[in-house]
């Protein structure tokens, strides 16, 4: 596994919410958000503690909408600490083949595209539909495995992002565990079956084989009426 812990990069937490046989979301990836209220806020003080929010464009397509800040006690906070209301929202994708009309981009907040050369000239070319959907188009380096996510990460942190919220989904994830940038994992067990073996689990892509799985430290569970919430740290270069 990659040793990058003398890397600059932003401090990175991944939160999802899954069902007891581990998967985020139907077969259909239907945005069906099976989470309790309790849990809608647990993702909204991870939010507001960071300074980027980075999801896969599979994630965005599938909600058409992003998680701001609106609880005004973590609008305080973010006040207090001298940074905007709204953390940045970074939309992953390739190709960025995105649907302007998404509510997505009349939602309140900053927008980034994380995306490739290709993506960002085709977002560009339809520019005229879309002026400032996006503040920021920031164009990661690849290689055949798709994104170079170190030069992605250096790149977010040489623009002041030093905590990062990654929100899924399971691509995205899988991509930013192999490349061992991931730090802390909360995971949200919600009290329902899903099935389905194409549903989408926390860690989609290839799957590590046993010398490279991934190892967690459990730092905390908390039992909210009829979910678990976990709260791991990585174990880097295990
Ligand atoms: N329960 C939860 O907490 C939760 C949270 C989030 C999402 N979800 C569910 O998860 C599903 C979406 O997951 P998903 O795995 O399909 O999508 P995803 O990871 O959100 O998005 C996949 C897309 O994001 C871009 N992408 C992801 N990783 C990339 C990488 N390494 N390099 C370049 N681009 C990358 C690509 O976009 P392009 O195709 O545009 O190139 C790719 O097709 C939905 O059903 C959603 O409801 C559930």
């Amino acid at each position: 596994m990659p040793d990058h812990s003398a890397l600059h990069r932003p401090h990175t937490t991944m939160i999802l919410a899954m069902s007891a046989d581990g998967k985020i979301a139907d077969v259909t990836r239907s945005p069906t958000r099976f989470s309790s209220k309790a849990d809608r806020i647990h993702l909204e003080k991870q939010v507001a503690l960071a300074d980027g929010v980075l999801f896969g464009a599979g994630t965005l397509r599938a909600y058409g909408t992003t998680l701001g800040v609106s609880n005004p006690e973590w609008l305080q906070l973010r006040k207090q600490r001298g940074v905007p209301p709204q953390p940045v929202q970074i939309v992953c994708s390739r190709l960025a083949e995105l649907d302007p009309q998404l509510r997505f981009f009349r939602q309140d907040v900053p927008r980034w595209l994380l995306t490739t050369e290709t993506g960002a000239k085709r977002w560009q070319e339809q520019e005229s539909a879309v002026v400032g959907a996006f503040e920021r188009i920031i164009v990661a380096n690849t290689s055949e495995q798709g994104f170079d996510w170190i030069d992605a990460f250096q790149k977010l942190t040489q623009l002041g992002l030093e905590r990062l919220a990654v929100l899924g989904g399971g691509e995205l994830v899988a991509s930013l565990m192999a490349a061992d940038l991931i730090d802390e994992f909360w995971l949200t067990v919600c009290p329902l079956i899903v099935g389905g073996i194409a549903a989408p689990t926390p860690v989609d892509g290839e799957g590590f084989s046993i010398p490279e799985f991934r190892h967690l430290e459990l730092l905390n569970v908390q039992t909210i009426e009829q979910e678990v919430f976990l709260h791991y740290r990585m174990q880097h270069g295990s």
